[in-house]
């Protein structure tokens, strides 16, 4: 099964993308959770509409389904801008980003998803545009020898780039970033909000000890509550007359093989990987990730930041190890090792 079929990743599935877009909270008061971040946005939004000037450069990053998409769009609404959308990897040459930044105009956001997939040379070009509002081009030759480079003026614009890997962006890019923010897991009372708000707008009946028992289950991940919530829907639909009940809310989630912390099976491979092949850690990423078949990155960036987060694993120099609250979750016998 590849990663992004499964229920729980926090990755968006081919459909979703329309699917979430329905759902999607457009403004500020809407979004909910990560306050002291959208406190903040708020002020610059508001420095910023005040000066007439664009919103200062925003980095936004953390775990895929967080919200920074959604952010993206809210802060290019809250600035009465539209958004322009590209990403990392679909601007593989100067010239593209070049044909993306020369029809710009005065105010827009440039979305740029993905940032820390950017070539090397598109990169480059980004440096003077976010600086200084201006594009180098090379003209009259294809590779720059006797060509020349001309100098055009860009209107001012805000770029807002997301990333699920911050460590991987180049520090000149970071650096020309004014705001720099990192998306957290939200709580559950966070993703309540979130899933009261989403079965309104999906026009479902549902309990509130449903709504709760889902936002445990959700990882704190709005992408999985909402996901989750059209699951239980439908067996909703074929079993409960439509009404999301406790029992049923349970029942499904069962079935969906998600278990009381929202973990799946991946999840207890990886632990059960730690515990049972490499006596609990210290264990390297790469030997973990070949003995349960995943793929470094996807344990890194969807697994790990959540197995860290809820205290079930701690990443040492010397690699993963598993904690007790682990042991216990899968209760296997901590021994301690005596050697
Ligand atoms: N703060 C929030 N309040 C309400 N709904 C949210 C919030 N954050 C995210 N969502 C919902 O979760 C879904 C996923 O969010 P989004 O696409 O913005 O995540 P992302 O961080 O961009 O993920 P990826 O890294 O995969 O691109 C959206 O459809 C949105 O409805
Ligand atoms: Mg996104």
């Amino acid at each position: 099964m590849e990663y992004n079929d499964r229920i729980l990743s926090g990755y968006a599935e081919n459909d979703e993308a329309v699917l979430e877009a329905t759902i999607r909270p457009q403004s500020l008061d809407e979004y909910v959770g990560q306050n002291t971040l959208k406190d903040n946005l708020r002020i610059y939004i508001q420095a910023a509409l005040q000066r007439n000037e664009p919103l200062d450069h925003v980095l936004l990053y953390g775990p895929p389904g967080l919200g920074k998409t959604t952010l993206a769009f809210i802060l290019a609404n809250e600035m009465h801008s539209k958004v322009r959308v590209a990403s990392g990897p679909s601007i593989s040459k100067a010239g593209d980003l070049a044909a993306i930044l020369s029809v710009l105009e005065p105010g827009d956001v440039l979305f740029i998803d993905e940032i820390h997939r950017l070539p090397k040379v598109v990169e480059e070009v980004l440096y003077p545009a976010m600086e200084d509002f201006e594009l180098d081009i090379m003209v009259g030759s294809d590779n720059g020898a006797g060509g020349r480079s001309v100098r055009l003026d860009l209107p001012p614009f805000t770029l807002v780039g997301a990333t699920t890997r911050a460590g991987d962006l180049s520090a000149p890019l970071r650096d020309r970033f004014g705001i720099i923010s990192k998306l957290d897991y939200y709580d559950h009372d966070q993703l309540s909000a979130i899933i009261r708000r989403t079965s309104r707008v999906l026009d479902v009946a549902i309990d509130e000890d449903a709504v709760i028992e889902i936002a445990r289950r959700s990882r704190g991940t709005p992408r999985i509550a909402n996901r989750l919530l059209r699951r239980i829907r439908d067996f909703a639909q074929v079993l409960n007359d439509g009404f999301i009940s406790k029992q049923i809310a349970d029942e499904s989630l069962n079935r969906l093989h998600v278990d009381s912390l929202g973990l799946d099976e991946v999840d207890l491979r990886y632990l059960r990987g730690i515990i049972e092949r490499f006596h609990g850690g210290p264990v390297g990423l790469e030997a973990l990730a070949n003995s349960i078949s995943e793929e470094t990155t996807t344990l890194e960036d969807v697994y790990e930041p959540y197995l860290i987060q809820i205290g079930f694993i701690n990443r040492t120099s010397r690699g993963r190890v598993a904690t007790e609250k682990a042991y216990e979750h899968l209760k296997i016998a901590h021994t301690a090792s005596l050697f």
